[in-house]
């Protein structure tokens, strides 16, 4: 893949979990055996992506402590007779740069996607939510499918969307696709609209590739009424430029697994625990088990 940069922001305090994530980041927080953030480095590592700027913020340095290779754990489980455990740890050998910098203020996800633009300079970028999770254990090449996109269409953004339900439309970034194939170019998108001001039920899901043209987009948004600049407002001044923005569907069996609140924490957990190759098998009894009793 010609593009190797990836930037996840991860500076969000997590408030809609607490208070799991009082002391520890949302991202760090593990679905099945691993954190989330684990996935989506694996996820993107497997597209070809080997250079990731983290945008973090206070109280996230478990996330840069994860990904070091430590190599006092290593010695301490080779010398307790425990080399089966060093398989866990192979991902701290996945050949990938890691770069982190902080978002000194809160001013919103447009604004944390600024204080990459030294580490992208004038190449093309992906962005991945730190929060998301594609396709069931990260199984999922949406991201080498949106920079084929975002390529063949001379675009400047391109963005991966997901059917919601209707009534969910103010919870996302809503799109309004022209046309209805897998892959379509963009005409509108409204950040967190009414029912009524949405144009369509197809939601930004998390993982976008840009031209650096966006960061002088960001930079020209200006704050929303929460005090923050919306990302999605940047890319609607793209397409007022004149710029191509396109978007791909997620397929049902690649969707995105949120970790932003509770639910569907929760969710994503049990479906990712239940089909655990190693300890998937006990747990499905255990679950039929406990759906036959009250609660
Ligand atoms: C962000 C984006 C939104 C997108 C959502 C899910 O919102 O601003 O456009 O639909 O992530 O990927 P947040 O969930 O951070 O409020």
């Amino acid at each position: 893949m010609s593009i190797r940069n990836v930037v996840i922001p991860v500076a969000g305090l997590g408030t809609r979990l607490l208070p799991a994530t009082k002391s520890q980041p949302k991202e760090m927080l593990p679905v099945g055996k691993k954190p989330i953030v684990q996935y989506i480095v694996e996820e993107l590592n497997l597209c070809g992506m080997d250079r990731f700027l983290f945008v973090t913020g206070r109280g996230k340095s478990s996330i840069e402590d994860h990904f070091d290779i430590d190599a006092d754990l290593i010695r301490t489980l080779r010398e307790g007779g425990k080399e089966d455990l060093l398989s866990e740890l192979e991902f701290e050998r996945l050949g990938v740069n890691y770069f982190y910098t902080r978002q000194a203020e809160q001013r919103g996800l447009g604004d944390a996607i600024l204080c990459a633009e030294h580490f992208a300079g004038s190449e093309p970028f992906v962005v991945a939510l730190g929060d998301s999770i594609i396709g069931r254990h990260h199984r999922s090449m949406v991201v080498e499918r949106l920079i084929r996109a975002f390529e063949s269409e001379g675009a400047d953004c391109a963005i991966a969307v997901e059917e919601v339900p209707r009534e969910q439309v103010s919870l996302y970034g809503i799109v309004d696709p022209r046309g209805d194939g897998d892959l379509f170019e963009i005409a509108d998108l409204v950040e967190k609209p009414s029912l009524d001001a949405a144009p369509s039920n197809w939601a930004i899901a998390g993982r976008y590739v840009f031209s650096p043209l966006i960061f002088d987009a960001i930079r020209r948004t200006g704050y929303d009424h929460r005090g923050e600049v919306q990302l999605t407002d940047a890319i609607r001044l793209l397409l007022t430029d004149g710029k191509k923005v396109v978007g791909i569907r997620l397929p049902r069996h690649e969707k995105r697994y949120d970790i932003g609140n509770f639910e569907s924490y929760f969710e994503t957990f049990v479906e990712f625990a239940l089909t655990d190759p190693v300890y998937g098998e006990k747990l499905r009894i255990l679950a039929r088990e406990l759906s036959g009793e009250n609660p």
